[in-house]
């Protein structure tokens, strides 16, 4: 079963995650804390800036199509590559307006 190698830089632990679990679903599996709320692409609590990698997630509809090459929501999102995130780092269509 494939893996990658998924780092946070913010918090400096890394995680492996296989092609056939969420992000979200290996740092629980870990104990590596991650914030979320839904679980389902809605909230954008357990948002993440992708530093470096790639990932898949066409459940993520809450995102822009801009945002999905940018941000992670790793409750939905699946590597393609090892990667680098951080996290608390949300997209701009969820930025309050003045
Ligand atoms: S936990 Fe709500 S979008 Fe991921």
């Amino acid at each position: 079963m494939p893996t990658h190698e998924v780092e946070f830089v913010d918090l400096g632990a890394t995680v492996t995650v296989s092609d056939t679990e969420t992000i979200l679903q290996a740092c629980i599996r870990d104990g590596i804390y991650q914030e979320f709320s839904c679980r389902v692409g809605m909230c954008l609590a357990c948002s993440a800036k992708i530093i470096e990698g790639e990932v898949t997630q066409p459940a993520a509809r809450s995102l822009t199509e801009e945002e999905t090459e940018e941000y992670a929501l790793t409750c939905m999102a699946r590597p393609q590559s090892d990667l680098k995130l951080e996290r608390g780092r949300y997209p701009p269509s969820i930025t309050p307006q003045k």
